[in-house]
């Protein structure tokens, strides 16, 4: 079905119709359903890269429709990773709130939802070039907390590294230090010794005599080639440059961003007052099957977000974390959905981490939905988009199983939508645990 955004709200009452028939999953195609706007490098959302990015035309269908919002009302996304909800919501008129257990994903959907005064921007990266000629930075000085450094960075990209983020935090404006510092991020991996192929940090390997058949091989000698001689403040001043040009296209579709704030670093607790959200949207993570913190351990290191002894203690405040002592899974946890207590048991017999990680991930992913519905005003919609996944090779639906906690956490199923999303990119190839996802399931579903 195609449309304009103002049949959207007609669209969804016609599949309302056709669920209550049957309870029946209904296929469709985001992409072509949402085909009257150009979502190629659309406003800022390509400002930087960030795992598992929600496909923008999903949001958009939602916060375009008078059946879910109106104007100036208050969306939420407890899971808001690069904010394309957050983004989505404001070019179409409406508040949002944001939550992120990663600090990175909270500075990109900060820088990516505020207004810039585009001027000043370019004035700005003047001052920089001039700056950082005037910055001294010798191989003494001390340098951000990153994790193995020197493996991931050659001695002249460190230094030109550290000379641009000593010259960016002389901007003493909070808002416009914070946008340079994202391109500086965005600049980091690019730099790197890093794969760009791949999401967690893994070195291109060089070399090994074996490895010179591997298809990248030409390509990742290039880039050591490159790097040994590049100028890095060009390389930045471009990201910087790139990212002026998607504010100019921003403020084109909307001169002033409406009212976006980052409200907590935790889905399990939101910290804001009871029934005081219009409308919840989001993509949670998943058990085992995105590294977010160790994507972003570079991003992190550089940009003094977290040091590397800050990355273990981040990584313990994700849902879907991987990492556990043997003592925390003496004994498997019970979720209280039935279908996958009995799955997990058998997991636990041949694989007691990987069972533990979904029970896990479940009572966590509970916690957090309970969470959503505090903060939801009652008969409004949560709009939850997930899938399913595989662990130790045997489906596990994770749509399906966060849907039975929603229900039982007050929330009525009342539509849901099925979308074959193929190139979502979610997980690598090297993931053995856990299958690539290819189906999104979006569950629409109403606080009673
Ligand atoms: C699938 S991603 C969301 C991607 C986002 N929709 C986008 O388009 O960029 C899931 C996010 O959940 C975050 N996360 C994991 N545990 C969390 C927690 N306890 N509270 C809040 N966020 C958490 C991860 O850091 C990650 O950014």
């Amino acid at each position: 079905m195609k449309s304009k955004t103002n049949n959207f709200d007609l669209i969804f009452k016609r599949f309302l119709e056709v669920y209550s028939k049957d309870q029946q999953p209904i296929g469709v195609n985001f992409k072509e359903m949402v085909d009257s706007v150009k979502f190629q490098d659309r406003a800022t959302h390509s400002i930087h890269i960030y795992p598992a990015k929600l496909l923008p035309q999903i949001p958009f269908f939602f916060v375009n429709n008078n059946f879910f919002i109106k104007e100036n009302e208050y969306v939420l996304d407890p899971f808001s990773g690069s904010g394309t909800v957050l983004l989505e919501a404001n070019l179409a008129g409406k508040n949002s709130f944001g939550c992120d257990a990663n600090p990175l994903a909270r500075l990109i959907s900060k820088v990516k939802t505020s207004t810039y005064d585009v001027g000043v921007l370019k004035k700005l990266l003047q001052s920089l070039k001039v700056e950082i000629q005037n910055v001294i930075v010798d191989d003494n000085e001390k340098y951000p907390d990153v994790v193995n450094i020197d493996y991931w960075f050659l001695p002249n990209i460190k230094l030109q590294l550290n000379g641009i983020l000593k010259s960016i935090k002389t901007i003493s404006d909070e808002n416009y230090r914070d946008f340079f510092l994202l391109c500086f991020s965005n600049c980091v991996k690019k730099v790197s010794l890093a794969d760009s192929r791949i999401s967690v940090p893994v070195k291109a390997k060089l070399n090994r005599k074996t490895n010179n058949q591997h298809p990248f091989f030409d390509e990742s000698k290039l880039k050591l080639k490159n790097l040994e001689n590049l100028d890095v403040f060009e390389k930045f001043s471009e990201i910087v440059s790139e990212n002026i040009k998607r504010f100019e296209n921003k403020q084109k579709i909307i001169p002033r961003s409406n009212d976006t704030k980052i409200i907590a670093e935790d889905a399990r607790n939101l910290n804001i007052k009871d029934e005081s959200v219009d409308l919840i949207i989001t993509s949670p993570p998943y058990a085992g099957a995105q590294k977010y913190i160790r994507a972003c351990s570079l991003n992190l290191g550089w940009t003094e977000l977290s040091s590397k002894d800050n990355l273990r203690v981040l990584d313990k405040k994700n849902i879907g974390r991987e990492n556990y002592s043997k003592s925390d899974y003496i004994t498997l946890k019970v979720t209280g959905i039935e279908e996958a207590d009995i799955l997990l048991q058998e997991i636990y017999k041949i694989n007691p981490l990987r069972a533990h990680i979904a029970a896990n991930y479940l009572l966590e992913m509970k916690q957090a939905i309970i969470e959503a519905s505090r903060v939801l005003k009652r008969n409004k919609y949560f709009i939850l988009i997930a899938a399913n996944n595989q662990v130790c090779n045997r489906e596990f639906k994770t749509q399906e199983y966060l849907r039975q906690i929603a229900e039982n956490a007050g929330f009525t199923t009342i539509c849901r939508l099925i979308d074959d999303i193929k190139s979502y990119g979610l997980m690598t190839k090297r993931n053995k645990t856990a299958s690539i996802i290819t189906c999104e399931w979006v569950l629409i579903l109403k606080k009673e």
